[in-house]
């Protein structure tokens, strides 16, 4: 049941329901993110305002939230990378855990979905810790297929590894057909 769940975009004036979402999503569930806890605590009030404000309404880049009764139980981020206009990627992804298995988070990958078909991308890439099984069918579901083994995400290989995977948002062409 999705009933009373809603997407939507971030309103730009919400860096600090951003930073309360991100904050809560790193203390609930650290070994889902590359980000450290610390780290994002550390980051300054007008660093939440700049994303809240870039997410809001561009087609580069996305804040989505995702409520339910009114109450924002969930968010997602999106960006454009570097020399890859035609891709997004998707990251932060979470819901908060009394709201898990009720929908929230197809509600809310759909929004994200929808804006970067909006946005003319061809893919949607994220990636994902190998063990969190929960995430890995959540976004099979929703058309994610696995492109490699796990990788570092960044150069630091003491960084943990993540499994990346793509949604194509093109329509498959139909069979028989050239
Ligand atoms: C990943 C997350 C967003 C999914 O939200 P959710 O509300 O749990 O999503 P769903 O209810 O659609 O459940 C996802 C799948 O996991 C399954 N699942 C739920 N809990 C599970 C568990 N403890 N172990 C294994 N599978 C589980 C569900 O049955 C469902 O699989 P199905 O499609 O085969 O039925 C949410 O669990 C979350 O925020 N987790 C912590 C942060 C995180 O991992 N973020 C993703 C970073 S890539």
């Amino acid at each position: 049941m999705t009933d009373g769940i809603h997407g939507r975009h971030i309103r730009p004036d919400e860096g600090p329901l951003l930073r309360r979402l991100r904050l809560a999503a790193l203390a609930d569930s650290p070994a889902a993110f590359w980000q450290t806890l610390e780290a994002a605590r550390a980051q300054p009030t007008a660093e939440w305002a700049r994303r809240a404000e870039a997410g809001a309404d561009s087609p580069a880049e996305l804040v989505a939230i995702v409520e339910r009764a009114g109450e924002a139980v969930g968010m997602v981020q999106g960006f454009t990378p570097t020399g890859r206009p035609w891709l997004r990627e998707l990251g932060a992804m979470w819901i908060a855990p009394a709201a898990r298995g009720t929908g929230a988070a197809d509600v809310l990958l759909a929004t994200a979905l929808g804006w970067a078909g909006r946005a003319g991308a061809e893919a949607v890439k994220l990636w994902v810790a190998p063990a969190n099984r929960p995430a890995r069918r959540l976004y099979i579901r929703h058309g994610f297929v696995v492109l490699s083994g796990p990788r570092p995400v960044t150069d630091d290989p003491s960084v943990k590894t993540f499994i990346p995977m793509l949604r194509p948002l093109y329509p498959a062409r139909a069979h028989g057909h050239r």
